[in-house]
Formats: C-alpha cells, structure tokens, sequence
C-alpha cells in the first residue's frame, strides 16, 4: 500500500465525499476540508452501468491529487464501476492512493485486489447493504479497507439504512483489527458514532459536510461526535 495511504487509513477518519460538492469551486471546497482537518478525500466515480449516474474519472483525481497531497492528504477513489480491473490502474496513475471497488462489479476480486496493491495503492473492496459480508472472507489478506454501504450506492443525500448497525459487528469480526471498516451514506453526527460502536473507523460523508452552510465546520461536528464517544 502507498505510504500515505497506509498511515492514514490507520486512525479513525471522516472522509468528506466530493459527490455533493459544488463542482464549479470543486478545488475551493476540497481545500476548506483539509483546512478543517480531512486526511481522506473520498471520490465517487459512478459508470452508470453498475449504478444509474454517470460521475468523474480520472481526470478529477489528477486535479485534485496536488492540492490533497501538499495538505499531507490521501484521495480515496470509490469506484462503483463494473469490472474495475480494467480501469483500476487508471486511477491510480492519476494520483489515488487507494482504490475500493465492489465486490458486486466483478468475478475477479482476487485478482483486481492484487491488481491494485501491484500498482502501489491501497485495497478497499466494498459490499452492497444486500450483499453478505462472506463477501469478504476469502480476501481478507489481500485488502486494507473494507467497506460496508449504509446506503445503496449511486446517490447522496439518501437515508442511513439502520441494519447496517447489526452487519457492521459481523464485518469487523471478518476482517479483523488490521483492516479499517469502512461506511458510506447517510453518515452525519447521529450516525457516525453509532458505526464507530458497531466497528467502524472511517466514515464516508458528502451531503452532511458539502450541503452544509460551512463545509469545515459540519466536518469537525461528525469528527467531534465521534471524539466525544
Ligand atoms: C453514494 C456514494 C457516497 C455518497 C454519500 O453511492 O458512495 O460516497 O457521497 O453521500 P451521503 O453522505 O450524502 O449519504
Ligand atoms: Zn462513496
């Protein structure tokens, strides 16, 4: 794994996700997070083939990557994407410092994983909220992060789904103390913490921290809720 990526993912994280900012000031916005202390800037690319929406792609990551890594940052690159293996390497040229795929996008998750810690990035592999989490059990080894949905991927602003707080358990006794736990949609003060109780360590938000009057200010709310735990 980078180094960067490698110390970063380690701690507990609120990582802001790009998804809900305003894009025409994208590098403005990103920087009012870092300033506010964001380590992990969190990019969704959606293909619109595994999920509806079409979003960005590696050329986002290369604007963004100079700005993120001067702040002593990591980019995370989120790829709801099918068959990942053919675009991973892409990414990480570009700049990312680890790439999570689905589970669901591929019939080659060991292979992709590999792929992805062979081109010197970090591994996520991501499930489904209606994916097991035996997803995950054979690969294990192979991976740095394993991210569990709270949301069916492909929007922001959608509600917390709560079974989540009852798979989370189950995700971290799977992949054990070495792998960050990871949740995405619908993380926010209330939300956060509960996840952290349940075994999470990084905590995905785009909408409570970009549709936020003060983007830095509602960061620092969700890492405060989960200091006060
Ligand atoms: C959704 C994306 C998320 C999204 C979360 O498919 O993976 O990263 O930005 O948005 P919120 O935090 O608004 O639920
Ligand atoms: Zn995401």
């Amino acid at each position: 794994m980078s180094e960067r990526a490698g110390g970063l993912l380690h701690g507990v994280r609120v990582a802001p996700s790009i998804l809900s900012a305003d894009f025409g000031r994208l590098r403005e916005q990103v920087l009012e997070v870092l300033a506010a202390g964001a380590r992990v800037i969190h990019v969704d690319v959606m293909d619109g083939h595994f999920v509806p929406p079409i979003t960005v792609g590696p050329l986002i990551v290369a604007a963004l990557a100079d700005a993120v890594h001067d702040a002593g940052a990591m980019l995370e690159t989120h790829l709801m994407i099918e068959r990942p293996e053919r675009h991973a390497e892409e990414f990480v040229k570009a700049g990312a410092d680890s790439i999570t795929f689905h589970a669901e996008a591929t019939p080659h998750v060991a292979y992709t994983a590999g792929l992805i810690r062979g081109a010197g990035a970090g591994v996520g592999l991501a499930i489904n909220p209606g994916t097991p989490v035996g997803a995950l059990a054979e690969v294990t080894e192979a991976i740095d992060l394993a991210l569990c949905m709270t949301v069916n991927p492909g929007w922001g602003g959608q509600p917390f789904i709560a079974h989540s707080l009852d798979k989370l358990p189950r995700v971290r006794a799977l992949v054990g103390a070495d792998v960050a736990v990871e949740v995405d949609g619908g993380i926010d003060p209330h939300t956060a913490p509960a996840c952290r109780q349940a075994g999470a360590s990084v905590f995905v938000a785009g909408s409570a921290i970009f549709s936020a009057p003060d983007p830095g200010e509602a960061y620092r709310a969700i890492a405060a809720s989960l200091d006060a735990l």
